[in-house]
């Protein structure tokens, strides 16, 4: 059974950081195996291979310490690029991990200059962000964490971590920019454990900001595989509650090191269920992709892999639509009494009283019917092995 792929349209959202295709692939226990990558080159691959946006740190685009007229040169030499090949700047972010300084973290360092020279740097690139028409600014705290319990005090690293936030938003809202933010929610890597390690931390987290409309989530597929969690519920808890500012598209082989394998490969029934939340959530920003075409590739294989991400988001998207359009599917559902779900646990009118008053059923009668699962999800495992 063959499935047209379609191709990618500007609809689709497509967007790529520019640190995944251009990733020289250095890694703790080896050096580079690709030369570095000129934007203006990524831009272009990009845009031919049907993408719509580009994601950037400020260090992908511009190397840390120029001085201010190398800047403006940079940022021309990119706006040019843009222009010509159409592409749009959906997000950015700031790079606050790789330059030593930040060893301890950015906005939680526990040196206070550290986290002033942070807040600067990221001041500094949202301008850019704004100027270029970003709408999301991601802010990944890769850093902020530590490995050892007594050198980072938890709750006062999340006050700085809060006041670096109130401060961002401050600057926005005083800036007139039409921008907000998205964090980046990982357990660990590079730090041994991260602050606001998962989805749900990142909530509650964002619950306590002043401002927190500006504020939600970036949740990436492997980022909450790695800490054991259900990507997929993950995205839907994230679109309930109206957070799902943003999303990293990628894959990943269950709790090891951050994999960032182009989307698709990995949990590839996670992927499917990912998509499938997406859709019925109606999640409508960037389809954005963040992963790491594999060390082992050259120039040709990086974009055998930045293709992929999309093909593999469009053969899953055809495929969560035929199986949530099959009429077996939807007699299964039925069957499963998911449709019951959406019935509120009380009738109009009633509360605890007349709970109180309702006639008990017989639970052995209840606990003896069963709840037909297994027919439905092996009909959404039979669309995704494509026998269906
Ligand atoms: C990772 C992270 C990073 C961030 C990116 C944005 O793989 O650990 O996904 O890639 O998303 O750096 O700051
Ligand atoms: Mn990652
Ligand atoms: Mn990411």
């Amino acid at each position: 059974m063959t499935i047209h792929i379609p191709a990618p349209t500007p609809e689709d959202k497509f967007s790529f950081g520019l640190w995944t295709v251009g990733w020289q692939a250095r890694d703790p226990f080896g050096e580079a195996t690709r030369p570095p990558m000129d934007t203006l080159y990524a831009l272009e691959r990009l845009a031919s291979l049907g993408a719509y946006g580009v994601n950037f740190h400020d260090d992908d685009v511009i190397p840390f310490g120029s001085d201010e007229p190398t800047r403006a040169r940079i940022i021309e030499r990119f706006k040019k690029g843009l222009a010509d090949t159409g592409l749009v700047v959906t997000t950015a972010t700031t790079n606050l991990f790789t330059h030593p300084v930040f060893k301890d973290g950015g906005f939680t360092s526990n040196e206070r200059d550290v986290r002033r020279f942070a807040l600067r740097k990221v001041m500094r690139n949202i301008d850019l962000a704004a100027e270029v028409g970003a709408k999301v600014y991601v802010c990944w705290g890769g850093r902020e964490g530590a490995e050892y319990q007594a050198a980072k005090d938890v709750a006062t690293a999340l006050d700085r971590y809060k006041e670096a936030f109130d401060l961002l938003g401050q600057y926005v809202v005083d800036q007139g920019y039409d921008l907000r933010f998205a964090v980046e929610p990982k357990p660990n890597e590079p730090r041994g454990d991260i602050l606001l390690p998962t989805i749900g931390h990142a909530l509650a987290f964002i619950d306590s900001l002043e401002r927190p409309e500006l504020v939600g989530v970036n949740p990436e597929i492997g980022h909450e595989e790695m800490a054991g969690m259900n990507a997929a519920a993950g995205y839907a808890q994230a679109l309930w509650h109206g957070k799902l500012f943003h999303i990293d598209l990628n894959g990943q082989s269950g709790p090891k090191y951050d994999q960032d394998l182009r989307f698709g490969a990995g949990n590839v029934r996670g992927a499917f269920w990912v998509v499938d939340a997406l859709l019925s959530g109606g999640y409508d920003g960037p389809v954005h992709f963040d992963y790491k075409p594999a060390r082992t590739e050259d120039d040709d294989g990086v974009w055998v892999s930045a293709k992929a991400c999309m093909d593999n988001y469009l053969i899953l998207r055809e495929k969560v639509r035929a199986f949530r359009a099959d009429p077996a599917v939807q007699q299964a559902i039925t069957a499963a009494r998911v449709p019951e779900l959406a019935v509120p646990t009380l009738g109009a009118g009633e509360g605890w009283q007349q709970l109180l008053d309702w006639e008990l059923p017989d639970p052995d009668l209840l606990a003896a019917r069963g709840a037909a699962f297994e027919h439905l999800d092996q009909l959404a495992l039979e669309h995704l092995y494509g026998v269906r």
